[in-house]
């Protein structure tokens, strides 16, 4: 068991470039935890700034989404030459949010993990049911979609490096965490579909995230369990507690 903890904040569409230059200060000497790999998720117009802030430190960043080429006539995306260049190191994939609000299909997700994997980005890509699926009991049926799908053409080398995060949409953002039983039966599941599409070595060392109302309080317990290899955390990434998040791993 050799899979390294990665507690990564998901700063959503939070915090000006002033804003996210202090927020990054504040937090810098409260997450230097050389026991895990600690990832600041920010807004894309924060990296540049926030790089510098977090320079010389533990911290890597990571941008929430990217487009699949490398550059050309696409208004308004960015590309993965430029999230390498700022010195980015991951590329949040295919959350739920922009699967709901921008249409993202597993296609479109596939394409990105793709791209970011051939300009050496790792992606976490995101995965997860609605409380419908979940009481209609598909909730791995409609996962086991996601990732077979998102991964698509992805070898075994390139799995290996990635990270899953499994996000219940029942839990973002509503405080209503995933039991760590919960948590882990899922996460667990999804190391096995891992180990279906690709092997076991490989299931074995791809990082597995649990995300959704991850806070102070419940990080410890989540990330007790054997196959939740650290979180994905929205609201309590803003605060000082991340600190806190990040010292549970
Ligand atoms: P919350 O931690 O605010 O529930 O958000 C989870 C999330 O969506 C992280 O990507």
């Amino acid at each position: 068991m050799g899979r390294k903890k990665i507690i990564a904040g998901n700063w959503k569409m939070n915090m000006t470039p002033s804003e996210a230059v202090k927020l990054a200060e504040t937090l810098k000497p409260l997450v230097n935890n050389e026991k895990a790999d600690v990832v600041f998720g920010v807004p894309a117009i924060d990296i540049v700034p926030v790089a510098e802030a977090v320079r010389g430190t533990n911290i890597e960043l990571a941008a929430q989404n990217m487009y699949f080429e490398e550059k050309g006539a696409y208004t308004g995306e960015i590309s993965p030459l430029m999230l390498a260049d700022a010195g980015v190191r991951y590329v949040i994939l295919g959350h739920s949010e922009r699967r709901e609000y921008f249409k993202e299909t597993n296609a479109d997700i596939n394409k990105k993990v793709l791209c970011a994997l051939a300009h050496g980005l790792t992606p976490i890509m995101c995965c997860g049911e609605s409380l419908e699926q979940r009481e209609m009991g598909v909730t791995m049926d409609f996962i086991r979609q996601q990732i077979k799908e998102g991964l698509c053409e992805v070898t075994a080398e390139q799995a290996k490096g990635m990270v899953i995060a499994y996000e219940p949409i029942w839990a973002i953002g509503t405080g209503k965490t995933a039991t760590s039983e919960q948590a882990e039966e899922v996460c667990r599941a999804i190391r096995e579909c891992i180990c279906e599409i690709y092997d076991a070595d490989t299931a074995e060392a791809i990082r597995i995230q649990y995300g959704g109302s991850v806070n102070a309080g419940n990080a410890a317990e989540l990330f007790a369990m054997p196959d939740i290899d650290g979180g994905l955390v929205g609201g309590a990434s803003l605060k000082e507690d991340f600190g806190k998040i990040v010292f549970s791993a």
